[in-house]
């Protein structure tokens, strides 16, 4: 029955592999924040809103600017991280967009701000036993130099818990093509390496993350719907789709009413996980996520696939990730049903 998978969907233990620390500013915490840094807040409903990737990225942007100092990106962590047992996430893969802060707050000493976030971390898996890890989130609007400057930083703070970088921003204006040296050093640093490719741009865009990029995880990835080239490309190199549904929605990476495509992706037995991408803009959580693809119809068998993958394709070493997946396979063979 759908409520049952839905039940089983929010239960199951699970990995977060894509939100963005900034996108998880609570209003409250937003306006908290800003006074305390001597900044009148804007009115959180007009800058929670917004109806495409453009009107986000720049509310996105309007919420970074109050974050001033490493105490306030700390808060932040503290406060998703507390969260994350209510939602049975056991594990969360942060985003972090030091390039945005270089711009904007150029005092702020950004590997404080990063050890601050992970001693946050810390504090959370010593009290719950939810591991995080960081990945630095390199900005396409702001060019190649500053993502170079991006994977200097992370493969400084790689005592931090930084274990790889990203690439957001504008898919369509500033393409993977323009940042092949980035990847290129974060490769030969030992950095794993993300993308989030296919959300606003088409399909070819999936194709450059792996090809020029070398993705191992693409975020959003939608545009590889209907796509069975792309979909084998994924398959055959063993690329992972970091979806995040309600996230397209709200940036009209999906038209209206659209379903996501995640249960073709599982079909063509391409890695799939579950992200709320920048949960406090989007009005979502990664166990809304969950509830949405048992929505879809999916079968314990695919929220099962799902939640495997979280943590098989997570950045973790490879012992805790088998431990981790072990985890799921014991909560399922605890509900006793035939699979
Ligand atoms: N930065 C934060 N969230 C993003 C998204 N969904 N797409 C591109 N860049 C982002
Ligand atoms: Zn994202």
């Amino acid at each position: 029955m759908t409520s049952d998978v839905a039940a089983i969907a929010a239960r199951i233990p699970k990995a977060e592999l894509h939100v963005h620390l900034e996108g998880t500013i609570a209003p409250q915490t937003y306006a908290r924040i800003a006074r305390r840094n001597g900044i009148e807040p804007k009115d959180p409903d007009k800058l929670f809103a917004c109806n495409d990737l453009d009107s986000f990225l720049n509310a996105f942007l309007e919420a970074v600017k109050v974050l001033r100092r490493p105490e306030d990106f700390a808060e932040l962590a503290d406060e998703y991280l507390a969260r994350s047992p209510t939602e049975h996430v056991r594990h969360v893969e942060f985003f972090i967009s030091p390039a945005t802060q270089r711009k904007f707050i150029p005092d702020l000493n950004l590997q404080s701000t990063i050890r601050a976030i992970w001693d946050a971390c810390e504090r959370a898996r010593i009290a719950t036993g939810v591991t995080s890890r960081l990945i630095i989130d390199m900005v396409r609007n702001l060019g190649e130099e500053e993502a170079l400057r991006d994977v200097d930083l992370a493969s400084a703070c790689k005592r931090y818990g930084v274990v790889g970088v990203g690439l957001g921003g504008d898919e369509r204006r500033f393409p993977a093509s323009g940042f092949k040296r980035a990847y290129k050093r974060a490769k030969a640093r030992g950095l794993r390496r993300t993308v989030h490719a296919g959300e606003a741009a088409g399909p070819q865009s999936i194709v450059d993350a792996v090809e020029l990029l070398g993705a191992e995880r693409i975020g959003h990835g939608i545009a590889a719907s209907g796509q069975p080239q792309v979909l084998a490309l994924l398959r055959d190199r063993g690329v992972t789709i970091d979806a995040c549904p309600t996230s397209n929605r709200f940036t009209a990476a999906l038209a209206d009413g659209e379903a996501h495509p995640l249960r073709e992706f599982i079909a063509a037995r391409v890695p799939v996980t579950l992200s709320s991408d920048d949960p406090a803009f989007f009005h979502t959580s990664v166990m809304a996520e969950y509830e949405y693809a048992a929505a879809l119809g999916c079968g314990v068998e695919e929220i099962v696939s799902i939640a495997r993958a979280s943590f098989e394709r997570s950045f973790l070493p490879a012992d805790e990730r088998r431990r981790r997946v072990a985890d799921v396979d014991a909560y399922v063979d605890g509900l006793g049903i035939t699979r």
